[in-house]
């Protein structure tokens, strides 16, 4: 008889740089306002990656304490899925570069690409290769240098990331009633044009003309992503629960992507559930794309918030443009 095996998070942990960029090191910088930022987005002050160091040093911290944690060998790691839009460099893909880093010998890996779905999108995929038994331990990291693509002349997007990373490994469970339940992912790829980097590509390659015109920095049309964003990610928060015969006040745990503190606000509520429940670190380290996930899921475990059997949905939205939500229930 075969076993059906559910995919479960057994440990988790973060890595954010030392320094910090606060709402009045940004006034001196470009014509913004603490008043201005903190009103619209929530935050208050972020984390900078120092020069000379790639998304993969992030990474590799997490991944290493991932292991610490969990009291296992590196060489026992099967697959490392990494989710960046700040590989270290377009190829070799960033999960070699931890594969080696930490000194997995054993592991494959790949990066995922889905701006701030990677991590989500990521953890579903590695979730698979362990519910179809074909590995037992996967790491599925989250890491991104926002800072590294940036523009710090443009008050619009400069206020709103971070760098930041997070990682979590995932092992099988035998309880069905474990693990990772359910999920819902979507795309729009008219979206696009929205929220994206026209330089770096294979359309754009790096020319001395695209650096001029500033083609490698965020380009962001904040009105049309948080028109976007608003009801994509409270429309999937709620509709897992409501597929699962659930409602908020079944959830322990709210984890949703770190963007704007109004979006997470309108899918708490479009979900019922009670503030408290609900992880924001937005006021702490702004948006660091495919490290918000794991980073507040870390933060809550470090709390005591999460205690075995509890039920919990990560959502994000983000670029693409992609969005989605996972139901789980905490197995350790
Ligand atoms: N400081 C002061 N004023 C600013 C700043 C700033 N940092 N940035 C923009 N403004 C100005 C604008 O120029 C505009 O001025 P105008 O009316 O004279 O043109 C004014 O403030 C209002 O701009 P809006 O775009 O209407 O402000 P809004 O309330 O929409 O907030 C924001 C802007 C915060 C960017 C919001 O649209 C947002 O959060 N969008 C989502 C963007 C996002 O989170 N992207 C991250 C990746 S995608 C994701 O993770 C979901």
């Amino acid at each position: 008889m075969s076993v059906r095996w559910n995919a479960a998070v057994t440990a988790v942990a973060k890595c954010l740089p030392e320094r910090r960029l606060t709402n009045s090191d940004l006034e001196k910088m470009v014509d913004t306002s603490d008043e201005w930022i903190r009103t619209r987005t929530g935050i208050r002050e972020r984390r900078i990656l120092d020069e000379g160091l790639g998304s993969s040093s992030m990474a590799i911290q997490a991944a290493r304490q991932v292991l610490e944690q969990r009291g296992i060998s590196p060489d026992e790691i099967d697959l490392i899925i990494v989710a960046t839009v700040t590989p270290d460099m377009l190829f070799p893909a960033t999960a070699c570069l931890v594969q080696d880093g930490i000194g997995a010998k054993r592991a494959w890996g790949f990066d995922l690409s889905a701006a701030c779905c990677g991590f989500l999108y990521a953890f579903v995929v590695g979730a698979k290769f362990v519910e179809t038994g074909a590995h037992r331990k996967v790491l599925v990291i989250g890491a991104d240098k926002m800072s590294s693509i940036v523009d710090y002349t443009d008050r619009a997007t400069c206020v709103l990331f971070g760098d930041g990373a997070g990682a979590a490994l995932l092992e099988p469970v035998e309880d069905p009633e474990m693990g990772l339940l359910d999920f819902l992912f979507q795309v729009d790829g008219s979206g696009g044009p929205s929220l994206y980097m026209p330089g770096g590509g294979s359309l754009n390659p790096p020319t001395h003309e695209t650096v001029d015109k500033k083609m490698h920095v965020v380009h962001q049309d904040g009105r049309a992503v948080f028109k976007f964003a608003v009801p994509s990610m409270a429309d999937v928060s709620a509709e897992i629960l409501r597929r699962n015969d659930l409602t908020g006040d079944d959830l322990a745990l709210f984890v949703p992507h770190q963007a704007n503190y109004r979006i997470i606000e309108a899918a708490a509520n479009r979900m019922g559930i009670c503030e408290k429940k609900v992880v924001i670190n937005i006021d702490r380290y702004g948006n660091t794309t495919c490290g918000t996930i794991p980073i507040g899921l870390t933060e809550a475990v470090e709390e005591g918030r999460l205690k075995k059997g509890d039920l919990l949905v990560m959502a994000s939205a983000g670029a693409g443009f992609t969005w989605g939500s996972a139901l789980l229930r905490w197995a350790f």
